[in-house]
């Protein structure tokens, strides 16, 4: 049940007007900081002017006519504090959490609308560093919530897959470089050369129109240029596949840049038609200064297409294929003003769909306190940081668990565990510098420690059902009562509040609240369970406290699968 619901029908019926409609009333019932006020509010100023009447005599008028069986309401200060029987509460999410089995905070609200999200989007021939462990698990996240929502989901990694450095790492490929290395030390062999070529190019300008000529080689699909493009991305693909495959990330599409090498004539030539082209120092670009913006670069003086024109071909593109109802991109601040560009010039050419893009941007990711640079090699390998965490992951259960099965899947779960949570634990936008110790931290508010809350729930359970106490025995016979406590009641209401939370993630773009949530119901789980014995007293007793305990784990695997985390059974 939608407890909210139900209060703004109960309030709804005493108030004598019908200005104020039960969807607006249960808009405005909150959750009190302090739940000494009871578990929903009703701040009755937000009527003063409908009713024409102090804040605290529309509170007493309401509570007066209080007529709900199933919770209690006072007036206090202009607020109409609302406390629930415990015992409602427990009948009710019991039922709804153990009803919806897999689906549980699932909708449909999303059936027959599509979301395109763009994330992760990695770039030829660079190692996979911590700066894009944000994109891929914000994006690869969001797509999990929406699609428990109901959407149709589009993965796409926009491949950084075209440009002139590609003619550059050719030239220096040809001149330096050896298949050998290459094969031995894979991408980094190639970011070597890459460096040496910006080196030497200080000195030796003819190197730059070298690499240019070599990807205007590749451009007109020169064979000898093309076969080592597609060497190296396939090179790079395959060590990002791997990250991949640990993370447990995937993608419906890899439609990178070079995928529109052929679709943006259109796009430029309509941009001439509709007149908003226009020359600036040789190169062509759409002036966006009535919109107080620098201009969006379509195409440099020598022709060549730039970022901002692959993203405008790839946005019409995505438009024609999907049909979006939106389509985000989950790429970094330090791209806000590329995208405004973008986005605009997409409106000024008419496209309806404009207006449904998004840029989920996220905060910056530095190390050390200095932002991460491949060139100076000042940066962080992703693979490092998630070979460190399953090492110590797997020290700690050789420790703590010697007797665990299968220890290295345990030890990936929860190493992986621990750096996932820890880029999706605060809000995006906040900048990260990069610390190994919290990266690798299992203490506190962590994935481990909501991986644990899980581990404890799935081993009480198995324990319950040796003793004869299967989920299914308790459903059909067990005290509600047992649930009237301030800690169980606890446990209940945040997971009765969890599907509003996972619509609100999907509405403001951001996972952190999923994480925060799950945490929560994480400690006021092992709160109950260290304030009351499950498998002790009465049984239906026993049973009302197994229910709550599959409850709590229902709700922490959905919270942890929506955010990307395992939920090891076994810790
Ligand atoms: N490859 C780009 C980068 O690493 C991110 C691409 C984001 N997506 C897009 N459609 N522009 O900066």
């Amino acid at each position: 049940m939608n407890f909210k619901r139900h209060l703004a029908n109960t309030i709804h019926g005493i108030l004598p007007t019908d200005d104020a409609p039960v969807e607006l009333i249960e808009s405005y019932l909150e959750v009190p900081k302090d739940s000494s006020m009871g578990d929903f509010a009703l701040p009755c100023f937000r009527f003063a002017k409908t009713f024409k009447k102090p804040p605290q005599a529309i509170a007493q008028t309401i509570a007066d006519g209080w007529n709900d069986e199933s919770s209690e309401a006072a007036a206090v200060s202009g607020y109409l504090n609302i406390k629930l029987n415990p015992v409602f509460i427990a009948r009710n999410v019991i039922a709804d959490v153990l009803g919806a089995r897999g689906k549980f905070a699932s909708s449909d609200e999303g059936a027959g609308k599509t979301i395109c999200i763009d994330y992760s989007s990695v770039n030829i021939a660079k190692r996979f560093h911590i700066g894009h462990l944000s994109t891929t698990m914000i994006g690869h996240s969001l797509k999990r919530i929406f699609d428990h929502l109901g959407y149709t989901t589009v993965g796409i990694n926009h491949l950084g897959d075209w440009g002139t450095q590609f003619g550059k790492m050719i030239s220096a490929y040809k001149r330096w470089g050896s298949r050998e290395d290459v094969e031995l030390r894979g991408i980094q062999a190639i970011v070597d050369l890459y460096v040496r070529f910006h080196d030497e190019a200080k000195d030796n300008p003819a190197l730059e129109d070298e690499g240019r000529e070599w990807f205007l080689r590749i451009e007109r699909g020169d064979t000898e240029a093309l076969e080592i493009f597609e060497w190296l991305k396939e090179l790079t693909m395959n060590d990002v596949a791997k990250i991949y495959d640990q993370l447990g990330v995937s993608f419906d599409h890899y439609t990178g840049e070079s995928f529109y090498k052929d679709k943006m004539q259109p796009v430029v030539d309509e941009l001439r038609e509709k007149n908003l082209l226009e020359q600036s120092e040789g190169a062509w670009v759409v002036d966006l200064t009535p919109d107080k913006m620098p201009p969006c670069l379509i195409l440099k003086r020598d022709g060549a297409t730039l970022y901002p024109t692959r993203d405008l071909a790839a946005a019409e593109y995505r438009a024609d294929t999907f049909n979006f109802h939106k389509s985000l991109y989950v790429v970094a601040y330090q791209q806000d003003l590329h995208f405004r560009q973008v986005f605009r010039v997409l409106e000024k050419m008419g496209k309806p769909w404009a207006r449904d893009l998004v840029h989920v941007s996220y905060g910056m990711v530095s190390y050390g306190g200095a932002a991460l640079s491949t060139r100076d090699g000042h940066t962080v390998y992703l693979e490092d940081v998630l070979a460190e965490a399953r090492a110590k992951a797997r020290r700690i259960i050789d420790e703590k668990s010697p007797d665990l099965q299968d220890k290295d899947a345990a030890a990936k779960s929860v190493g992986i565990g621990a750096v996932v949570y820890s880029v999706l634990s605060a809000g995006r936008i906040k900048d990260i510098d990069f610390r190994w110790d919290s990266a690798l931290n299992f203490d506190g508010e962590t994935g481990p420690y909501v991986q644990y809350a899980h581990a404890r729930c799935c081993s009480l359970l198995s324990k319950a059902e040796e003793a004869g106490l299967t989920v299914e025995e308790c459903g059909k016979n067990w005290n509600a009562d047992a649930l009237a406590n301030p800690e169980a009641t606890e446990v209940l209401l945040l997971i009765s509040r969890f599907p509003e939370l996972v619509r609100d993630a999907a509405r403001k773009y951001e996972p952190s609240m999923v994480t925060r949530h799950v945490t929560d119901i994480a400690g006021a789980y092992n709160k109950f369970y260290f304030e009351h014995r499950v498998l002790q007293g009465d049984i239906e007793s026993q049973a009302a406290r197994v229910l709550l305990t599959e409850a709590a784990r229902i709700a922490i695997a959905t919270g942890l699968m929506l955010i990307g985390v395992d939920a090891p059974t076994r810790m």
